[in-house]
């Protein structure tokens, strides 16, 4: 049986054969299907097999993430990033988090560690939506400050001590802004997708690319998950003098 488990819900990538069957795994009320993700809105199929709706509350590492399974994404593989983000920061820091989603790393970090300030960038309205219910959830509206649009745009300049790029795809072209976010000595932790034989290669050649004349120490490279065939996640935190 190919699948994770969100909140209370049983979340199948394939049929299964009476699904009822399911119900006894511990915590499980609903059992629901996606299938491919369509069209111009990259919204998935959805089938619920067993119980009303797709909204959940998760629990993780004593955070609360709500979510609707079917409009946003959680990955069981980050699992060991989002715990350590939760305790990497120093008192008083404040942190950038240019790809919030529903507060993935920014609500760990807000419970776990005193941050001054988080600012918590997301372009997309449900995930935003999620993570400010998530910041009252978890109660941490001192703390994390929500935004919704661009980090590229809306992200505070020379601020920040701590910058999370957490996101893959075409990461490397939000590192100029990520330069611009960090103050002198703060430090980027910088995800990209890279077959394995760069995979820590070209995630720091574009690190100090994009740092141009400030110098960059690894602080750490780490693989987060298997992403496809041959092709590792990874994140770099690197400083950025
Ligand atoms: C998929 S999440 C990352 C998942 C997370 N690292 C985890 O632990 O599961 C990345 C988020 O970045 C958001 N995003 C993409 N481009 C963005 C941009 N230019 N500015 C702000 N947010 C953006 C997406 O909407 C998405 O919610």
């Amino acid at each position: 049986m190919k699948g994770k488990v969100i909140g209370d819900i049983l979340v199948l990538k394939k049929d299964v054969e009476n699904p009822y069957r399911l119900l006894e795994i511990p915590g499980v009320n609903r059992v629901v299907k996606l299938g491919h993700i369509n069209g111009l809105k990259r919204e998935p199929e959805v089938e619920v097999l067993i119980g009303d709706g797709t909204e959940t509350i998760h629990k993780e590492n004593h955070c609360l993430f709500k979510m609707d399974v079917a409009k946003v994404m959680w990955s069981k593989g980050n699992t060991g990033e989002r715990k350590r983000m939760a305790n990497i920061v120093r008192d008083g820091e404040v942190v950038v988090d240019m790809f919030a989603g529903i507060g993935y790393f920014s609500i760990p970090m807000a419970v776990h560690s005193k941050p001054a300030k988080i600012y918590s960038v997301e372009i997309n309205p449900i995930a935003y939506g999620y993570l400010c219910e998530n910041i009252h959830l978890n109660k941490v509206e001192d703390i994390v400050e929500p935004m919704l649009g661009d980090c590229r745009e809306l992200a505070p300049r020379g601020v920040a001590d701590r910058v999370l790029m957490g996101y893959i795809g075409n990461t490397h072209e939000y590192l100029p802004a990520a330069m611009e976010v960090l103050k002198d000595g703060g430090v980027v932790h910088y995800h990209e997708s890279v077959p394995d034989k760069i995979k820590f290669i070209r995630p720091v050649e574009r690190i100090k690319e994009a740092a141009g004349e400030r110098d960059v120490e690894v602080l750490k490279k780490r693989i987060i998950k298997p992403y496809s065939p041959g092709v590792y996640h990874v994140v770099v935190d690197a400083k950025i003098g």
